[in-house]
Parts: C-alpha cells; structure tokens; sequence
C-alpha cells in the first residue's frame, strides 16, 4: 500500500525529526509584553506549555485513536449527545446499534444536547471570569447514527430520524470550566447554555432585510428565517460575539430547478449548486416543504450569510449579516485596522471560488459593546485579485443605512461598469446577462448573487479557500487553501496543477493593514511528502524542499495562532489515498524558522477543526469531526471517544500536559 510505504519512509527519518523539534523548542523566546488580541476571542499574556512539545508521529488512516505529544494527555470535554440543560436528559444511546436513536424522545433531547460534527471553536470570557465555549454543527454523518444506512445509496430516514438531524445541526453556546488537578469540564445547566438548531428563529439584518428575493410563504416579510446549516468555520468579533459561517448550505436542498420560473433565480441556483445530490444525505425536504426548490424558490437565498450570536444574551436572536455577502462562507474572521474599522476575511469553499474581505463603515467602539451590534451591516465588500507581484482588493458593493434606517447599497464603479462589458457582449449566456442587467438595477443584489459580481470583475481563482485568518503577530492574513487536484485554472497564485495537498498563503496587506487595498502575497508551504519524487506532491517550505525530518501534511483546513506568531494548522483529507492515507491531525508552523511539526492526529474517520488555544496557552482545544466517517453503526471504523457508547461521538477535545 502506497500509505504505508510513506510511513515506513516517514518513520525511517525520524531521528532527524526529534533534533529539529528540541531545536525549535530553544529559540522561541518572546518578549512577555507583547499582548495580542487572537482572533478567536482570547487575550494571551503568557507563554503555556502547549507550546512546547516534542513533534508526533502520524498514524495510518485506519487507526482508531488519538496521538498527543510524549507527556500530553487528551479528554473529551463535550460529547455528541450530552446534555446542556438540567430538566432534560442527553441522547439514548443504548441500544444504538440496533434500534435507531431517531426517535421522538432523542428528538426532542438533541433540541437541547450538544450537536453533531462539532466544526469552529471560540471561547469568549464573560466579565466575571466564566469561559464560553462557542462550537459550531456542520453537518451529520446518517450512516453511522442510525442503523442500515449505505452512504453511497442511503434509504430513506423516518420523520424522526430527519428531526434528529434538524436539531443536531447549528451552534453549541456552553460555559466551560478549569477542572481541579488540570483539564476541562463543561457546565451542564449553566445559565449561558444555549442550543441553535435548523429550527431556530434567526433574523435577516443587512442590505437582505426585507428584500422580495428573501421573502417566502411563511415569512412575507424577508425578515426572518428557520436555522442556521451548515456551520463550518467561523470567528469571534472584537466585542466578544460570535461569527458563524453557512457553508455548504446548497446540500440541503432538494427538488426540479427546471420547476422554477424565474430565470435568474435558477441561473443562480445554477451557479450556487442548488439543489445538490447530496441532499439526499439529509433528507431535510422530507419532513419541510422549504428545502424544495420547486415548491419554495426563495428559501436557498436565506442561507449561505455570516451569523451573529451574542453568547452573553441567550435571549437575543442571532442575526445573519448579509452585508458581508452569500457564498460558501468557511470562515469569519476579524482585525481591527489602525484606523478603527473592522476587516472581516472570508473564503468561498469550493473549487475555482474567492476570498472576500468586507471593511466595516463605521468603527469598532471598545467602551461600548451593544455599539458594536450592526457594525456588520454596514461597509464595503471586496473580492482578491491576485497578480504576480502582488494584489489588490477589488471593491464591489457598499451597504449602508438611510437616514430613515433603510438599507441602501450601491456598486462600486469598477463593478458597474464591468456589468455594463458584460451585458453587451452578446456571447454571454442571456440567462447571466439578464442576472447582471438586474444587478445594475438594484445593487443589493451584489450582496445575494456575491458569487456571480465577483465573476463579472475577474477576481482570482482559488484553490477551495477555507480559513483565512489575520495572524496579529507577522501582522498579516494566512489562508488554507485546502486542494484542488481537478483544477481548470492556472494563474499567479495556484501554481500547481494538479494540486493534491493544498496550500498555505499570506496575504501581506500593504502597511500591515488589514485596511489597505493592495498587498503583496507569498506561499510560505505547498503541502505534500518530504522529497516526494512527484514535484506536485513534494513539501515545501519558503521554496524549499523540506527536510525528510518533517511530517507530511496536506489538505490545511483551520488556523490558529499562539502568541509566538506560530500558526496552529488542522488539516482535513490526510486520509485520502490520493493524498497521505494517514489520519488528519494539527501541524505548528514557525514562520521566523520554517520548521514544521505535527502535535497530534486524530481517530479513524475523523477530521480535526476548531483550533484553538486557552487564553493561558497549556491547554489546546479541538473539534473531532465525523469520526467513523463512511463506515456503518453495524461495523464503525471509530468508536471515538471510547466512552462506551456503541457508535462514535464527535466531541470537543483538551489537550494539555499530563
Ligand atoms: Fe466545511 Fe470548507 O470545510
Ligand atoms: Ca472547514
Ligand atoms: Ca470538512
Ligand atoms: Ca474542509
């Protein structure tokens, strides 16, 4: 097997491995001054000991455990299934391999127990000391929750199995504590506890507030909408909220676009992917007639949005911001520029899409939080151009309010009078013609079809960009793009075609800016082999082969940065055999040395996401997603986190020194 040729190549060089690792170890000194706001919510002062570790090894992608650092121990924090609230119980596990958990009473438990596939981790502190864990549901993996479930051709699930589904996507708002003796613990019953789920009221804010292209049969308004899907990535704001991000919301819907009449909504339907096959994963329309496109058009404009919760006010409906634009939102990111106003990066999962980054109108006020509620709404969006030497921001959009608290937009004139090229060129499809006639019209649709205005002005091709994050120690953005091996692009930035293993760019905003509107930009790792004999699938560090000694990574998905300026990499599709057919895991990159070392690999199935760091840096928080992916509860490949339920359970993990 070619994967465990690699080990054994792998493993052979592991002698030169531990000499780099206690060498990175010694020169990592950093002035005990230096504070620096992370982007996921936490202010660091000091330097923990996560930070020093000696590298792991990875293991084989059929390996059901978790790897930590000689010296570390792991241990779940929350569980699938467990209970948020004191008056209702967790998930019923008992008898799951044989009789489906999607029953009437698990339904209505996941309404308030901790979700499926736990993807982004925040954690905001409240002002008297508590910590609050923020996590994101993405998705859920059917084939190993209930019973004779075939991923490739899945049966149909019951009313109950869809609900339990429903209510285990969303966001998990738990408060977590320091346990005695080292670890973590969450608090059941805690008043901050707070479940959101593809049910829950959430109101639309921005430019899309009331629009007719968001308004539906059971909300004539376009002003509020069931649920939140899809929750991948994310971020934390600088006033303590949080930002979740719809990512592949397509998936979800279902029925004939050939059944809608509107041409520019199935021309966009088209462009967005909507509906997918894979919505036969979830089954959503089943039980919901708005997940079908035929009989609910507008429904799939409402989601594909940033959303904000306010994790100090469990009674405050979240809000999607559509100021920052609809597309396959991973992350969220935020800085605040020298000049006060919020940047927020965000990048469009999938092949050949964009990064965005939206600059708030107004600035971010630090001595009055409820202020900063609906600075999202406001500013400008802009799309990455990337050209050999560097790049700028093309500016699409504005949105702001009037003076009688009316969303206005208006395009920027480059994107105008792109739109202007584009209707008279006659070659272009009518239906995008017609669609780029009514975005001249009636600019805010700029914020609903963001995808096709950033076509219209030539914005750069990326390979599948996931998280993008502002890195406040080199003071610039980092980016994942994770892979895209299928490419039918070429240009400045995405070099390598094929590309199997990914990416790790640096965007270097001009002035180290987060503000400006042009940069220069760098690919400090291509992922791959040490010295594979494939260029397209070799490592390689600051242009250079990387030593043998190093840990193959690919498939960079979510970043995290420690106070040294190092950036914490998860990693999502190791296990594919086009790739390392090893676990995923999380990777630490020094950017002064361009050492690489691998901290931890996760079990059988699974991907790592979440990243993230205690605010005392000797604890290191990540999500376990999908372990046991694409196996059966009849046979799991995981049964992580080996608690003794008898099918996996992704959960929250702490990773600190024994
Ligand atoms: Fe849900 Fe882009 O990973
Ligand atoms: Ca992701
Ligand atoms: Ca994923
Ligand atoms: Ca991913």
């Amino acid at each position: 097997m070619e994967f465990e040729r690699l080990l054994k190549e792998y493993l052979s060089t592991r002698r030169d491995f531990v000499k780099y690792s206690s060498y990175a170890g010694m020169c990592l000194a950093v002035s005990p001054s230096v504070l620096a706001v992370h982007a996921k919510g936490v202010r660091y002062t000091t330097s923990g000991q996560a930070l020093n570790f000696t590298g792991v090894v990875p293991s084989p992608r059929t390996e059901d455990s978790v790897r930590v650092p000689n010296g570390f121990k792991w241990e779940a924090v929350i569980k699938w299934g467990d209970p948020l609230f004191n008056d209702t119980p967790g998930i019923d596990f008992t008898d799951a391999r044989n009789q489906s958990i999607g029953t009437p009473k698990n339904v209505e438990r996941q309404k308030k127990a901790f979700g499926y596939n736990n993807d982004f981790l925040g954690i905001v502190k409240t002002k008297d000391g508590k910590y609050i864990l923020l996590v994101n549901h993405e998705y859920t993996n059917a084939e190993v929750m209930f019973p004779s479930i075939n991923t490739n051709s899945p049966r149909e699930y019951t009313e109950d199995e869809v609900k339990l589904l429903m209510e285990a996507h969303g966001v998990s708002v738990v408060e977590i504590r320091r346990k005695q003796g080292g670890g973590w613990e969450y608090v059941r019953g805690s008043s901050y506890n707070r479940r959101i789920s593809a049910t829950t009221p959430i109101e639309i804010g921005g430019p899309l507030k009331g629009h007719d292209r968001m308004k539906t049969s059971r909300n004539p308004n376009g002003d509020e909408v069931l649920g939140t899907l899809n929750n991948c990535a994310g971020g934390i704001t600088p006033w303590g909220t949080m930002l979740t991000c719809e990512e592949n919301f397509h998936s979800y819907f279902a029925g004939d676009r050939n059944a809608v009449p509107d041409t520019i909504t199935k021309s966009m339907m088209d462009r967005y992917g909507v509906p997918s096959s894979s919505s036969s994963s979830y089954q959503f329309h089943r039980v919901d007639n708005r997940f079908d496109v035929a009989q609910e058009p507008n429904e799939c404009h409402r989601f594909g949005y940033v959303v904000e919760i306010d994790p100090m006010n469990p009674n405050k409906k979240p809000v999607k911001r559509t100021a920052l634009g609809r597309f396959r939102h991973e992350g969220a990111t935020c800085a605040v520029a020298p000049n006060g106003k919020v940047v927020v990066y965000s990048g469009d999962d999938a092949r050949g899409e964009y990064i965005y980054k939206f600059i708030t109108k107004g600035t971010y006020n630090p001595n009055n939080r409820e202020a900063n509620w609906g600075l999202l709404d406001e500013g400008a969006l802009y799309v990455a151009k990337f050209e050999t030497n560097g790049g700028r921001w093309i500016h699409l959009a504005f949105s702001e309010k009037d003076a009688q608290g009316n969303f206005t937009a208006r395009l920027s004139d480059e994107l105008r009078d792109a739109l202007q090229a584009y209707i008279n060129k006659s070659n272009n499809p009518e239906d995008r013609r017609q669609v780029a006639q009514a975005m001249l019209n009636d600019p805010k649709l700029v914020f609903l079809y963001t995808r096709f205005a950033a076509d219209v002005v030539g914005a750069t091709k990326m390979e599948r960009p996931e998280d993008i994050e502002w890195n406040p120690i080199t003071k610039s953005a980092w980016g994942c793009m994770t892979y895209d091996n299928t490419k039918a692009y070429t240009n400045p930035v995405n070099t390598r075609t094929p590309d199997f293993m990914g990416y790790i760019l640096e965007i270097k905003e001009t002035n180290g800016d987060p503000s400006s509107l042009t940069f220069t930009w760098d690919v400090p790792i291509f992922c791959g082999i040490p010295q594979h004999a494939d260029q397209s699938k070799r490592l390689i560090i600051k242009g250079q082969d990387a030593p043998a000694s190093y840990p193959p990574i690919s498939a960079p998905d979510n970043l995290t940065f420690d106070s040294k300026g190092r950036v914490w990499i998860a990693t999502d599709g190791n296990p594919s055999s086009s790739r390392l057919g090893l676990n995923d895991g999380v990777y630490v990159y020094d950017p002064r040395t361009g050492e690489l070392k691998a901290f931890m690999f996760g079990p059988a199935g699974s991907e790592i996401c979440g990243p993230l760091l205690s605010d005392d840096e000797n604890t290191f928080f990540c999500a376990i997603q999908h372990p046991g992916e694409r196996s059966s509860v009849s046979d799991p490949s995981s049964l992580f986190p080996y608690d003794g339920t008898p099918i996996p359970r992704p959960s929250v993990i702490a990773i600190y020194r024994a």
